[in-house]
């Protein structure tokens, strides 16, 4: 199946109505439409006792807003909905969740290189990518790219096939937060393609439209080392951090009808290596010529691709320290990379919402084969 047959089979799947359903799905919009005008101070905390009331009532849908104050309403809200339901997920269910992702990810058919590991990874870094530690706005919190115009920026062409994937997930694991669920993804597609294990805990929460954060937020892969800094040190990260992030472009391919690029960086697109480094340094990389956008192609088969961005690394003197660190130890790429997904996945997250202190490592599925 190819990417374009999957995006319209989702978007013309349709689950019939049953009543309990247009029941749900009523309350739902009419929250939804109340929560996604600007905010009333005055009024949200009767909103949300009535909300909490609805949920204790055994809607058991979960209800969240923005601000601290109101999450920390809404949050009690959905505990005692959940007490309601008598169901508080634990780390078990979370694996289920990663087990079904898991499967998921294999299940590709014919679309990309057979697998849906690298776009499920690109979902859960452009969630969480839009941080800005300043107004301490976007992040992987509230999963904003479920709304426009976030959905349609164009950073985010071709998202729409990995978060209909999401949607499937979604449906069996309805408890399940957004943002939670696509940073579980992330978690998922890196481990299940040879990479180290990511620490990982839930407590993230659905925000909504009014919640969506600017366009311009991502990387613009046509520039190079100064807008690198800006786009990553406006997220907290340090140089070192920005290049072994990325190294995840070891996975995947540019479409062109996404970003306009073509083609991997790599000769091993689904596993995870410290390849994308050793090919930037030892290749010799020339501009490709074709009528598409600037990006370089190896001179020797002309079948990978770097894009300005990527190349941004080894012409910046304090950049290529690392990428030389990373082409020479694959381990100490695996251990700097974990360190710095798990932060970039925590990104935009109260403190206080974290369901546990520590985070988790979740299982992979050669992990499940071997301990049985
Ligand atoms: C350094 C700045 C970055 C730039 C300029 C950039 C740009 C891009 C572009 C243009 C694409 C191609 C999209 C398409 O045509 O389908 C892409 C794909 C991808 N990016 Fe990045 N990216 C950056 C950082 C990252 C980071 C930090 C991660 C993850 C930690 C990441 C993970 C990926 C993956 C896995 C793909 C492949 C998606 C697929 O195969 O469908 N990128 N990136």
């Amino acid at each position: 199946m190819n990417a374009l047959s999957y995006s319209l089979r989702a978007s013309v799947r349709r689950t019939p109505l049953t009543s309990a359903r247009i029941s749900k799905a009523s309350f739902r919009s009419s929250f939804r439409k109340y929560s996604t005008e600007a905010p009333q101070k005055s009024s949200n905390t009767a909103l949300y006792a009535t909300v909490g009331l609805a949920l204790v009532g055994g809607l058991g849908y979960y209800v969240y807003s923005s601000s601290d104050t109101a999450a920390t309403t809404v949050k009690s809200g959905t505990q005692s909905a959940k007490s309601a339901l008598k169901f508080t997920p634990t780390k078990v269910d979370y694996q289920k969740v990663y087990n079904k992702i898991a499967q998921k990810i294999d299940d590709a058919g014919d679309y990309d290189d057979g697998s849906f590991g690298p776009i499920l990874l690109r979902l859960a870094w452009h969630s969480a990518g839009t941080y800005d530690k300043e107004t301490k706005t976007g992040g992987s919190n509230y999963a904003t790219m479920r709304f426009a115009p976030e959905s349609l920026h164009d950073a985010n062409n071709g998202l729409p096939i990995a978060r209909a994937i999401m949607e499937d997930i979604k449906k069996e694991f309805e408890w399940i937060s957004y943002g939670d669920l696509w940073t579980l993804a992330g978690v998922a597609a890196i481990q299940e393609m040879g990479g180290p294990k990511i620490p990982w805990r839930p407590g993230r929460i659905d925000g909504f439209a009014k919640d969506v954060t600017p366009d311009g937020r991502l990387p613009d892969a046509s520039q190079g080392q100064d807008h690198l800094r800006a786009i990553f040190y406006r997220m907290g990260f340090n140089d070192q951090e920005i290049v072994a992030l990325a190294g995840a472009h070891a996975l995947g391919r540019c479409h062109p009808d996404r970003s306009g690029y073509e083609g991997p960086w790599t000769f091993s697109p689904t596993t995870l290596t410290n390849d994308y480094f050793k090919l930037l340094l030892d290749e010799k990389w020339v501009w490709k010529k074709w009528n598409g956008p600037k990006q370089y192609a190896d001179k020797k088969t002309g079948t990978l691709m770097m894009l300005p961005a990527d190349y941004a690394l080894v012409q910046d003197k304090a950049f290529k320290k690392h990428v030389q660190a990373y082409a020479a130890d694959e381990a100490l790429f695996f251990k700097d990379f974990s360190a710095v997904i798990a932060k970039l996945f925590e990104l935009g997250v109260p403190e206080t919402q974290w369901v546990s202190s520590e985070p988790w490592t979740l299982l992979s599925t050669n992990d499940q084969h071997e301990s049985k």
